[in-house]
């Protein structure tokens, strides 16, 4: 028999919409035991136009300007915290607290210290927690880590991330409001470390294991903004740009970069990986594919037909790739929003099984902590363990 889970939703933005999307189609596509309900909505009392629309559009019970009598409702089994970074802590502590299952967008925390007390909250209550790297979840990066397992790249030697984006180039673009609190450090901790980064840090230790230690350079090419609550110039501190040498713990070096000033880039999110018997690379602007090189034999190690030696471009869309089943038939493409709809069809899954969902907040936590060492690199110059 399903089973309902009340969903509350802390924020109605750009992620509002991707959750929303999933809590509402994910039964649709996956056999699963439990069914979202969205049982309710929070958005500043500011913002109540927004509110009542998204409402509308999304098919929320109910709504709430106040998040924390929304996590207090009894009525409520989820909290799912969409809201800038700067609320994330308060909202999960509070929602561990009331005893409720928790999704997370990424980045967890503004800084480790906060990651650390959300980990020991949602541990010592005992519920079952997720953070939101959907990225795992795209079929063709789903895999990408399948090949690395099958030892299909064997000894790897080069792993690259980039994650590029250009749409602050403009000097009258603003920081806060809308989206753009993302320029506002009190608001989002960090710049493209936090927003991007995290997203590369997550899929290259979830493929290639463990960062052992990272150096870093940051850049903030326009130094203030007109600020949109206030309308004053005030200055930049977050990272416009970051770029960093990563050590992995398997003897493979990395390097990883991310901008906002990428002209040309608007989601432009790549991985690398070289090994001794093949390669593979993905990029976000076409998710359909993988490229995998085969150099070698995964089992033998001996090297394939020379004539056959060369970069395949393999459209991940038959039944046997991952996901792939569950929606329609081979040839035929998902999007973005599917990503958002496995992860959740996974985490519905983790609790029907009573297993740990990945990455939960502890291995998340694992991401905040290069995060904060790449910042803390780029400001002091040197080498950080992590
Ligand atoms: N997984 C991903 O790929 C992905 C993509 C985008 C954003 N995110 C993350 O999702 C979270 C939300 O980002 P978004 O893009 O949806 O942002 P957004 O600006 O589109 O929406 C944020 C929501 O929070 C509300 N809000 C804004 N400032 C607030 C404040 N001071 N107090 C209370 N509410 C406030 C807004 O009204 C809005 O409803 C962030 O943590 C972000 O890093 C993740």
């Amino acid at each position: 028999m399903t089973k309902t889970i009340n969903v509350g939703l802390l924020g109605c933005g750009f992620m509002g919409r991707t959750h929303s999307n999933a809590y509402s189609q994910v039964n649709h596509f996956f056999e699963l035991e439990y069914k979202p309900v969205l049982k309710a909505c929070y958005g500043r009392e500011q913002d109540l136009e927004v509110l009542k629309k998204f409402q509308k559009m999304w098919g929320y019970e109910s709504i709430e300007t106040d998040w924390k009598k929304l996590i207090a409702r009894n009525d409520i089994d989820l909290i799912d915290v969409v809201a800038p970074n700067f609320l994330h802590h308060d909202m999960v502590i509070a929602a561990a607290e009331a005893g409720k299952i928790i999704v997370c967008e990424k980045p967890m925390a503004m800084s480790l210290n906060e990651a650390e007390k959300m980990v020991a909250a949602v541990e010592k209550a005992g519920v079952a927690n997720m953070v939101m790297f959907n990225y795992r979840r795209v079929p063709a990066v789903s895999l990408f880590k399948q090949v690395v397992e099958e030892g299909r790249i064997g000894k790897p030697f080069h792993y690259r991330a980039v994650y590029n984006q250009d749409y602050t180039i403009s000097q009258k673009v603003p920081q806060g409001g809308s989206a753009l609190w993302r320029l506002d450090a009190k608001i989002a901790g960090s710049g493209v470390t936090g927003d991007l980064l995290a997203h590369s840090i997550d899929t290259a230790e979830w493929i290639n294991g463990p960062i052992k230690k990272v150096v870093a350079y940051t850049e903030i090419f326009i130094k203030e903004r007109p600020h949109a609550e206030t309308g004053k110039m005030e200055p930049i501190t977050i990272d416009d740009a970051c770029m960093f040498l990563a050590i992995f713990e398997n003897g493979s070096i990395g390097t990883f970069e991310s901008t906002r000033y990428a002209r040309g880039r608007k989601n432009y999110s790549s991985m690398e990986l070289n090994g001794e018997r093949g390669a593979a690379y993905f990029n976000l602007e076409e998710p359909e594919y993988l490229q995998f090189f085969r150099y070698a034999d995964p089992d033998t190690g001996n090297k394939i037909e020379d004539h056959l030696t060369g970069w395949q471009k393999i459209l991940v869309t038959n039944g046997e790739h991952p996901y792939m089943s569950k929606y329609w038939v081979p040839g035929t493409t998902i999007g973005y929003e599917h990503t958002f709809i496995n992860a959740m069809s996974d985490f519905l899954k983790s609790i029907e099984d009573g297993t740990q969902f990945q990455p939960n907040f502890r291995t998340a936590m694992r991401t905040q902590k290069v995060c904060d060492a790449v910042i803390q690199s780029a400001k002091e110059g040197r080498w950080i363990e992590i």
